[in-house]
């Protein structure tokens, strides 16, 4: 059985006002390995967990391999390479912004993203899907809430080959004059008061790793946008991408199928896909490629419209039931921030747009096809 099951049914029961709370499913066995909380969650309890703890309780996969934050790479983001002068925040000589058409949700928080390549070399983007970077590629993540300046993220790659081993990632939290940061491997709650939740290294590689050169954002399909915003066409003029798309991708179907597509892609593609540490578990996929050419051939819509989930709650087994969003797992376990929550890290509260665009979605499709 899934420890806590029954508590995130119970919260899903409150949310949604259905019927009694349903019995934790059969089929969960082969999740055993990603779950590592003790079997004594009472259904109570559960829903009382304030959403730290809830998080903390969370399916994860049993990293105690990995879990030594022995932090090895720089102490200061002002040691990394993307400021000239720090306390004024002038970036370095060619490192370059860009945004990512799908926004990861992260509870409202606002972010600016750079990336900087070593002088002469080339992401190698023969696989349009999956692009490989160089040795000592960097890329930073900045965090702020309001005018306040939390976190900046570094992801450095200090190895050959591809892949987590390859990378150093940490986060780094700033001081109250911003003046510098200082890394924090181990995470941290509510930096300068705010609340927001910095990820330990071991929270960025269960997103990180899931993708084959752990880079998530900078990727074709997310950056086909507009000139100067960081795109396709900014990277192909810098002399960034070994094999320049001769036209940037799109994905398919009308707006509010290609809205919830790629909020799907951006906010669930980076873990469920075929190279996730749990694609043996779950086969529902939600990462797009750029030669998805129709919204039925897309893996979303293979693996999730009237599909049934390896988990599911007593009538809610479906991943997406057209027209029935409340009836739907996707969009459920998007609303939920309890052991049931989607994504399972990262988040302490719901997206509201998010939300809408999904259901908006589910709404649109014909029952029975
Ligand atoms: C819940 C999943 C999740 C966690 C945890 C997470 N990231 Fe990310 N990260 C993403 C996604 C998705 C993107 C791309 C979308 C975006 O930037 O909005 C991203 C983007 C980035 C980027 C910009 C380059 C890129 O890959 O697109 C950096 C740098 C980064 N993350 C570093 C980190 C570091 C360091 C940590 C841990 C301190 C971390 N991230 C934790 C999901 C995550
Ligand atoms: C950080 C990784 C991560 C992210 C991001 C993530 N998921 Fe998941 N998801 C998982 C894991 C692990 C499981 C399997 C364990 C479970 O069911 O909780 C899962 C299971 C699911 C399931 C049940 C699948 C099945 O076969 O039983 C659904 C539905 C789901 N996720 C939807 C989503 C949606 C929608 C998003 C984006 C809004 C999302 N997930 C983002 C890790 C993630």
């Amino acid at each position: 059985m899934r420890p806590g099951a029954a508590g995130g049914a119970l919260l899903l029961t409150a949310v949604h006002c259905t019927q009694a709370a349903p019995s934790p499913s059969a089929g969960d066995s082969g999740m055993d390995a990603l779950d590592t909380t003790p079997d004594t969650t009472s259904a109570l309890d559960a829903h009382h967990q304030d959403s730290a703890s809830a998080r903390d309780a969370r399916p994860r996969r049993d990293t105690s391999a990995d879990t030594s934050m022995a932090w090895r790479g720089p102490a200061r983001l002002s040691e990394t390479g993307l400021y000239a002068d720090p306390s004024r925040r002038t970036l370095a000589e060619g490192v370059l912004s860009f945004t990512p058409r799908y926004e990861l949700w992260t509870d409202g928080a606002s972010k600016r993203r750079y990336l900087l390549l070593p002088a002469g070399s080339r992401i190698n983007t023969a696989d349009p899907d999956h692009w490989r970077f160089p040795q000592g590629t960097r890329l930073w993540k900045e965090f702020r809430a309001g005018d306040r300046l939390l976190e900046t993220r570094l992801l450095q790659k200090v190895g050959p080959g591809d892949g987590m081993d390859a990378w150093q990632v940490v986060a780094y939290v700033w001081n109250d004059d911003e003046t510098d940061a200082l890394a924090a491997p181990n995470g941290l709650e509510n930096p300068r008061g705010a609340s927001h939740h910095v990820p330990s290294i071991e929270e960025c590689q269960q997103c990180h790793r899931n993708v084959r050169d752990v880079v998530i954002g900078v990727s074709a399909l997310q950056l086909a946008g507009a000139p100067g915003t960081g795109s396709l066409a900014d990277l192909g003029a810098r002399g960034w991408l070994s094999d320049p798309l001769a036209e940037a991708p799109s994905i398919p179907g009308e707006a509010a199928v290609r809205e919830a597509l790629g909020y799907l892609h951006g906010n669930c593609g980076h873990c469920h896909n075929d190279d996730s540490y749990f694609h043996l578990e779950s086969a529902l996929r939600l990462r797009l490629s750029v030669r998805d050419r129709d919204p039925a051939g897309t893996p979303t819509y293979r693996t999730a419209i009237n599909v049934p989930m390896f988990h599911f709650y007593d009538g809610i087994q479906l991943g997406v039931v057209p027209g029935e969003p409340a009836r739907s797992q996707l969009w459920v376990r998007m609303s939920v921030r309890d052991l049931w929550a989607m994504p399972n890290l990262g988040s302490l509260r719901p997206d509201p747009e998010g939300l809408a665009t999904v259901r908006a979605w589910i709404l649109s499709l014909r029952p029975g096809g």
